[in-house]
């Protein structure tokens, strides 16, 4: 009996071990692949995670409800539009739940972004019925269309010494504002009349708006003129020698070499971009804006000053603009105005964007403006297209009543200390804007205390 036992002892044990190890050595695998898999998990929702400020998969609550909220993406999923088919297919890229790979791979390469692009248009184009309709775009169009996957044009004319623009000298602490202004070849005289008023750069100092005693702020000004090429034909003259020797001489001079044409203007954009993620990187703040437009530099300062100062300023700078704020507006479908896009180009609504005669940014923005560029295929309209990288960063602009891009409301602008209540108004020729720089100096201490516009009584909200 015991050593039948016995026998069957030893049985249980050699049949029992190895399957007992081969159970262990099953249960370590599977341990080891479910907390592989937890951490790859891990990783990828933090991927996602910090994608998701940039990202558009899930448009969450609007930060500022006194516009209108958009609809998930601002543009309509139709595959019928040009613009449209080619922005859904480098989205598609981007979702994380169709091609979940490719977001680890965009955040490693950035060379990846650029290739995409080109895909996309490749892919699109080839589409027998896209380019039937590419054919029967306006011609101004088409030319846009064909040069669209191009954006890294040289840089013709800059700054010496990689410095931010001009009045870099004698500056003890980071530079408060760039002045980076759209400007052509030929208009010398604009160009001037803003070096001579609102445009000056160095130390500016100012006295804050809305305080009881005047006390004084400041910051350091740059300035520099964002320049494509004049097409000669046109023009009928050269004006690129005289442009370079301008640049040497005021070093506040940024040529690109593409035409300087309507629909080529977010080029300036994208490129801008990046020439001040390379030179500016202390900057604070960037207003871009028209070489047509009166800035009143000291509330500009004063205003700036006031933004900084608020509480949580760190933050919102991540994703500061402000602006003449257009919510929802519809593409211009006249096919003679200027802002013509057609529907076979481009469907839905139009992000909110700030009207493009002047808009102030944070540095810190402006570069990730610069990175999410890359995803965004150029737009023929330069306002609506910085409005589309805003929306693809989740940021809106904020509205300012006192940047009139559409001018004065009727009676306004009569009375005596009407300049001192705006940041920025729209549409002055050079000698107006010496006469207006003059009259907002000697009138200075007159109106000293006045506040910013704060109500909006919008002349004209139908620009595109
Ligand atoms: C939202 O926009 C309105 C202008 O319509 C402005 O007065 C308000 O300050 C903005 N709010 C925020 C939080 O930006
Ligand atoms: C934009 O610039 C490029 C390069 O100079 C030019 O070939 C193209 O025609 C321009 N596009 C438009 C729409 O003017």
């Amino acid at each position: 009996m015991a050593r039948c036992y016995c026998r069957w002892r030893r049985v249980l044990i050699c049949v029992c071990s190895p399957c007992i190890c081969l159970i262990l050595l099953f249960l370590y695998a599977g341990i080891m692949v479910c907390m592989d898999m937890n951490t790859k998990a891990q990783q990828m929702s933090s991927t996602i995670r910090s994608l998701e400020n940039e990202h558009f998969v899930a448009w969450g609550s609007f930060k500022n409800k006194s516009f209108a909220p958009l609809p998930k993406t601002f543009w309509k999923l139709d595959e019928e539009a040009f613009w449209n088919r080619l922005q859904v297919t480098v989205d598609r890229h981007f979702n994380p739940i169709l091609k979940p790979p490719k977001i680890e791979m965009g955040i490693r390469n950035n060379a990846f972004y650029d290739s995409l692009l080109r895909l996309s248009f490749s892919e699109v184009i080839d589409l027998e019925n896209m380019r039937k309709k590419i054919e029967q775009l306006p011609r101004q169009m088409q030319d846009f269309v064909g040069h669209m996957k191009q954006r890294n044009y040289p840089v013709i004319i800059q700054p010496a010494d990689s410095t931010c623009g001009a009045g870099a000298a004698d500056e003890k602490e980071p530079p408060l504002l760039l002045l980076a202004i759209k400007s052509t070849e030929l208009n010398l005289q604009n160009r001037q009349a803003i070096r001579q008023t609102w445009g000056q750069v160095g130390w500016v100092g100012t006295h804050r708006k809305n305080s009881h005693r005047r006390q004084e702020v400041g910051g350091y000004i740059r300035r520099v003129f964002l320049i494509g090429k004049e097409n000669p034909q046109g023009s009928g003259m050269d004006a690129s020698e005289l442009l370079q020797m301008e640049g040497q001489y005021y070093g506040d001079i940024v040529q690109w070499d593409f035409s300087d044409t309507f629909f080529n203007l977010s080029l300036k954009d994208v490129h801008f971009w990046s020439w001040f993620s390379s030179r500016c990187s202390q900057t604070r703040f960037v207003f871009k804006g028209d070489d047509d437009v009166f800035v009143n530099l000291p509330n500009m300062i004063a205003y700036l000053h006031e933004q900084l100062e608020k509480p949580h300023a760190e933050q919102t700078m991540n994703e500061f603009m402000v602006g003449d704020v257009i919510g929802a507006a519809f593409p211009n479908r006249l096919c003679q105005s200027k802002y013509f896009v057609p529907d076979s180009f481009y469907k839905g609504l139009y992000p909110t964007y700030a009207g493009g005669g002047g808009v102030v940014y944070s540095g810190q923005l402006a570069k990730r403006l610069h990175d999410v560029s890359r995803r965004v295929h150029l737009f023929p309209i330069d306002d609506v297209f910085v409005g589309m990288c805003m929306a693809r960063l989740n940021a809106s602009p904020i509205h300012h009543p006192a940047f009139l891009t559409f001018d004065f409301p009727k009676m306004e602008e009569a009375e005596p200390c009407a300049y001192h209540t705006i940041l920025l108004v729209h549409k002055r020729s050079p000698t107006q804007l010496i006469e207006l720089w003059d009259n907002v100096s000697r009138t200075r201490n007159q109106c000293w205390n006045v506040p910013l516009r704060v109500s909006d009584q919008k002349v004209n909200a139908s620009k595109v």
